[in-house]
């Protein structure tokens, strides 16, 4: 059995037996609120390999480097490896969720540009928004890798919103995070799934995202099946 390095949330990553590459392993539980709300699906590890594994292989042909090497089976993936930047990086197209509840902000309306925001990745502090000074002063990045890191992001925003627009879905917002691997390049890690984007149907604005959890308005497997079987239209 391979040496478990890290267990998140959603995932496990394990050494394998090359020095530069991970094992993800995709878990069948969900959380929400910083891990308050927590349940399991069966399938939802399944699900979200299938279909991170769908986008990431779209955004490397569009020249998007991340750390993916191969998808090994339904619920594993082989990564380079890389050190995981503290950071949920997120982009907004749309408001609502945590901008909303903290700004007072109405819901639903289209920005005209997106906002750009970083979190620091520490459960300790409830992963607080921080800004790119801020960043750089506790050493989480450097500026230059702050600068490519909001380049890269506001590419990826791009394809995806383009990507989901052509399976009738507006991106809403989502969460991204990035590696660096021993030789300094920094590379798109983690997942893209219905547990990190909004999805909302271009039509009736239908959620097809983890908040049919988080709020307790939907079957999140049937969600996450409905949101696959649009890509594999
Ligand atoms: O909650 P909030 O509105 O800040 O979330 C913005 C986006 O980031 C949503 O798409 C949400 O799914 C994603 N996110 C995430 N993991 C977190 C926090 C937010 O995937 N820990």
């Amino acid at each position: 059995m391979a040496e478990l390095l890290y267990e998140g949330k959603a995932k496990q990553v394990y050494l394998t037996d090359k020095d530069d590459e991970y094992l993800i392993h995709y878990k069948d539980d969900a959380t929400a609120g910083n891990g308050v709300k927590h349940d399991q699906f069966e399938g939802k590890g399944v699900l979200n390999n299938t279909i991170s594994c769908i986008i990431f292989d779209m955004l490397e042909e569009a020249g998007i480097k991340t750390h993916m090497i191969k998808k090994l089976n339904e619920r594993d993936i082989l990564v380079k490896k890389v050190d995981i930047f503290p950071l949920e990086v997120i982009i907004r197209n749309i408001t609502t969720g945590s901008f909303c509840k903290r700004l007072g902000a109405p819901e639903g309306v289209v920005l005209e540009e997106p906002i750009f925001e970083i979190s620091y990745k520490n459960d300790d502090y409830g992963d607080p928004l921080i800004n790119e000074d801020h960043a750089v002063a506790l050493k989480l990045c450097t500026r230059e890798e702050y600068n490519f890191i909001k380049q890269e992001t506001l590419k990826i925003n791009e394809l995806l919103k383009e990507f989901f627009l052509s399976l009738n879905l507006k991106l809403v917002d989502f969460k991204i995070e990035f590696g660096k691997t021993p030789d300094g390049e920094i590379l798109l890690a983690d997942e893209i799934s219905p547990d990190s984007c909004r999805l909302w149907d271009v039509e009736t604005n239908q959620k097809y995202d983890k908040d049919v959890f988080r709020q307790d308005i939907g079957d999140l497997i049937e969600t996450y099946k409905a949101v696959l079987a649009r890509m594999q239209k």
